[in-house]
């Protein structure tokens, strides 16, 4: 009986010691050890021995029960620290690297212009308000007094949709300008009324000043007494907080469009000196911006009854402004995606532009 329990403990010290995991290791237990283990089954024999015999053999199997189930325990708990160790040298991580520099983007000056010039108008009470950008040709042209047989309407290099074959109706169009969305701003919240509506806009053109899709930010204000003196006070503050300067000098020169009556077209005092544009002081003048009071059939198309109300309009190139403002020479540039073009100019996503006066940097 001694002689094989010194062979078990033999066996199974040699088992534990070659256990490679703790599942292997589980399972010699459960066979030694375990309710129906062989070192169990022999304890139940020990009944059916002589007072003698039991002497000897229960304390060898007891000290032999002992042994196993301490080397399981020592070989549990070598596993894991081998499992932590190999796990420490796999997750091994230097925090005191310096960290890997990721690609950043940076805010297109379209992009950035909009939201400084959307800041500077909400200041003034002004929301937002859009537009489709392929547009009837009722709200680019009719609603906006331009009929069909309008000379304006040749004036706008439109981009007409395609139609089916045998569709007569009118074909839709790129929009012009950003003025339909006056017609679509009336009618869905009626008067009194003050938006801005920054958006694309689409003309047949291309040369160093000119390009097929441009950015325009229109503004409409109605309500029972504007006149043109509040259209001045708005855009001379606009200018004033946009361009980051104590004063602006606007001129008003009479002009014409369909949908204003009277009309002006807005020029900024301005001076070129070694190619650096100056604004409000000098002997130039740029032209900015068209607008002028809103003319009745327009108000009448957006139903707003023109015996009650009336408003002001304007249109401005955004691209324009941007330009002036950071010094762009060429707006063929903005849309050609040259990531030097836009890592130069481009703004970083923190340049969130301030409420009071343009920009905070
Ligand atoms: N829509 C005009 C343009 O594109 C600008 C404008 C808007 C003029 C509003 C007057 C009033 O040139």
């Amino acid at each position: 009986m001694l002689d094989s329990i010194a062979e078990l403990r033999e066996r199974y010290l040699a088992e534990v010691a070659s256990a490679g995991d703790a599942e292997a290791l589980e399972s010699v237990r459960v066979i030694a050890l375990g309710k129906k283990g062989e070192v169990s089954l022999k304890m139940r024999e020990l009944g059916r021995m002589s007072p003698d015999e039991r002497r000897t053999v229960g304390p060898a199997l007891n000290a032999l029960k002992d042994e196993l189930d301490a080397a399981i325990r020592a070989r549990r708990t070598a596993l894991e620290d081998a499992a932590l160790d190999e796990r420490l040298r796999a997750e091994w991580l230097d925090v005191t690297l310096p960290g890997r520099p990721r690609p950043a983007g940076t805010i297109h000056p379209v992009s950035q212009v909009m939201e400084e010039l959307t800041a500077i108008f909400a200041d003034m009470g002004f929301s937002v308000a859009e537009g489709p950008q392929v547009e009837s040709d009722w709200h680019n042209f009719d609603a906006l007094n331009i009929p069909p047989e309008h000379p304006a309407r040749q004036e706008h290099d439109t981009f007409f949709m395609h139609r089916a074959a045998g569709d007569n109706r009118p074909p839709h169009v790129l929009r012009t300008h950003t003025s339909p969305v006056q017609i679509r701003a009336m009618q869905a919240q009626g008067a009194p009324l003050r938006v801005i509506a920054p958006g694309r806009v689409y003309r047949m053109d291309m040369d160093q000043t000119h390009t097929p899709m441009f950015h325009q930010v229109e503004g409409l204000a109605i309500d029972r007494d504007l006149s043109m003196a509040n259209l001045k006070w708005v855009l001379e503050e606009f200018c004033r907080a946009f361009f980051e300067v104590d004063h602006v000098e606007l001129r008003f020169r009479a002009s014409h469009f369909p949908f204003t009556e009277p009309s002006a077209e807005v020029d900024i005092r301005c001076s070129w000196e070694a190619g650096q544009l100056k604004i409000g002081e000098g002997s130039s003048w740029m032209e900015i911006l068209g607008s002028g009071m809103v003319h009745p059939h327009v108000l009448r198309a957006g139903g707003i009854d023109p015996e009650h109300w009336q408003g002001f309009a304007f249109g401005m190139g955004i691209d324009r402004i941007a330009m002036l403002k950071y010094g762009i020479p060429d707006l063929r540039a903005f849309f050609e995606s040259d990531l030097r073009w836009l890592r130069h100019y481009g703004f970083s996503a923190l340049d969130m532009p301030s409420l009071a006066g343009g920009l905070s940097a």
